[in-house]
């Protein structure tokens, strides 16, 4: 027999915990990041444009499926049509296996960070205590090299965190956990922000490097091929981003606006969720572009030079600012890794979610067990991302799951949509509940989203044909990358042939103008 669906407790809740797996470490180094790469407050516009004409329609989208599905994707997707199962599965299978793996691990690196913040571990030379000390990194991925205690630890109490929100049902687990984290979140964020415009050279960073523009890096129109190149990297570079910093294309925003109440404005909380998160990296982003500018000013070098990539920002650059600030230097190393656990937990809870949730869904199995073995399960696979050649294998498979494992289900998800569905049912369900949707949503889900996407996707892999992504070997890249994509593929198709063990596949919808059902 069917449960009744477990309900969040209040819109408020609901929106928390959306925002709460939005809001995560992407925010604050992948953004700042990207924004110093691709052109300063230039790369505003192509970021904003992707929210446009992808971040908005499709959350709104996977929001509009999961409400009036009532199911996690898989469940979502087979109540569409049964061969649209697949779809459902690899998402969350993605979500869970593809990024929560080494997701977690990250998170792990900043539990030792907070409390190497207390003694300022990282010393005189925090590049070298990054890679060497802390990370011990192997000479190649091919050489394992044995786990990191320290880093094997951290995991597990990440798991265990984890386990411990997902545990209880949602309006006890994640709603409770969404209200206690997120306004702490940005409390300690708007503190961190403030501390860091007080500091000599911070402002300079910031109105150089952040509100400057370089518009020609954005110029995809530009006459000389090799600009219009790196142009378009950064157009696709933006829409990554947004696709990654909104959780799009993961099974989790439908998961999630599954346990909404009937009656919600789900077009409010799209615009809610999308401006919150990405009014946040803007925000997050005064306190890098300042920290680096302070940075710079103290050491009397250029801004381009204290400035680093990647993992690095967040490892190398802010231990080495945080070690050069006039005072209580403990307490803002404290108050900045915390911050990146917090959002990083936030969301770590949501990838969990859409896969568990895909499978009590299906199987009518209980939640907590659910839960319980796959966070053992989880902790299993973290193993080799806490091994010495951790950095390495994540960065390959994160350069794979995110070009080619998200895009591809958001693509999906339009084209299913917009082609099998009609755009214009949608439309209307989310448009009764309350703020309705213009028409050109249609438009944009049946031709621009999709196209946009398809053109990601063979930009992306016109780059990985052309170059070895990061120079690694093939065999690693294969292994790794694709040859994770395949696995997801794989754990996706072994679910999707079991039988449904609960007959809900057929789902009577209590509104809504036609049955989407076959
Ligand atoms: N949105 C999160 C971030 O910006 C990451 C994330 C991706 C979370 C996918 C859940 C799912 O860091």
């Amino acid at each position: 027999m069917q449960k009744a669906r477990s309900l969040w407790q209040s819109n408020l809740g609901f929106l928390l915990a959306a925002i709460g797996s939005a809001i995560g470490l992407g925010n604050i180094w992948r953004f700042s990041y990207m924004a110093h790469e691709y052109g300063g407050g230039a790369f505003l516009v192509p970021y904003l444009v992707a929210l446009a004409v992808a971040g908005i329609p499709i959350i709104l989208l996977e929001y509009g499926i999961g409400h009036r599905e009532k199911g996690a994707s898989p469940l979502a997707f087979a109540r569409l049509h049964p061969r649209f199962e697949l779809l459902g599965w690899w998402m969350p299978v993605v979500a869970m296996f593809g990024i929560m793996l080494y997701y977690s691990v990250v998170i792990g690196w900043c539990v030792n960070y907070f409390f190497h913040s207390f003694t300022l571990a990282w010393g005189s030379d925090p590049q070298n205590f990054f890679f060497s000390d802390f990370l011990q990194i192997s000479s190649s991925p091919a050489e394992l090299g044995g786990f990191r205690q320290p880093i094997l630890l951290a995991t597990v109490l990440v798991w265990a965190s984890c386990w411990f929100i997902c545990y209880r049902d949602i309006r006890h687990g994640i709603e409770v956990a969404a209200k206690v984290f997120m306004p702490l979140l940005l409390l300690l964020t708007a503190i961190i922000v403030f501390w860091t415009l007080q500091l000599e050279g911070a402002w300079v960073g910031i109105r150089d490097h952040y509100l400057t523009a370089d518009w020609d890096k954005i110029n995809f129109l530009a006459a000389d091929p090799e600009a219009r190149t790196a142009a378009a990297r950064v157009w696709t570079a933006a829409f990554g981003q947004i696709f990654f910093t909104l959780s799009l294309g993961f099974g989790i925003m439908i998961t999630y606006a599954s346990y909404l109440p009937t009656k919600t404005n789900l077009a409010r909380n799209a615009l809610i969720t999308t401006g919150v998160n990405c009014g946040y990296s803007i925000f997050a982003g005064l306190a890098v572009f300042g920290i680096v500018g302070f940075t710079a000013a103290s050491q009397g070098v250029a801004f381009d030079e204290a400035i680093m990539g990647g993992p690095q920002l967040a490892f190398v650059v802010y231990p080495q600012a945080i070690s050069l600030l006039p005072d209580f230097n403990s307490l803002f190393g404290a108050l900045f890794f915390l911050v990146l656990i917090i959002a990083g937990l936030t969301s770590g809870v949501s990838l969990i979610e859409a896969f568990s949730c895909a499978l009590t869904d299906k199987f009518n199995w209980r939640r907590k067990k659910v839960v319980t073995v796959l966070c053992l399960l989880g902790v299993m696979g973290s193993l080799i991302f806490t091994s010495r050649a951790g950095l390495y294998l994540l960065d390959i498979t994160d350069h794979f799951i995110t070009n080619y494992g998200l895009v591809l289900g958001g693509l999906l998800q339009c084209l299913i949509i917009g082609w099998y569905v009609g755009p214009e049912k949608l439309r209307r369900h989310i448009s009764k509940l309350g703020s309705s949707v213009p028409k050109v949503w249609n438009f944009f889900i049946r031709y621009l989203t999709p196209l946009i996407l398809l053109i990601l996707l063979l930009v992306a892999a016109r780059g990985d044909l052309a170059a070895n992504y990061g120079e690694y070997g093939t065999s690693h890249l294969l292994i790794y990358g694709v040859g994770w994509l395949l696995f997801c593929l794989m754990i996706a198709l072994f679910f999707t042939l079991r039988p449904w063990l609960a007959a809900r596949i057929k789902h009577k919808h209590r509104y809504g103008d036609e049955d989407l059902l076959v």
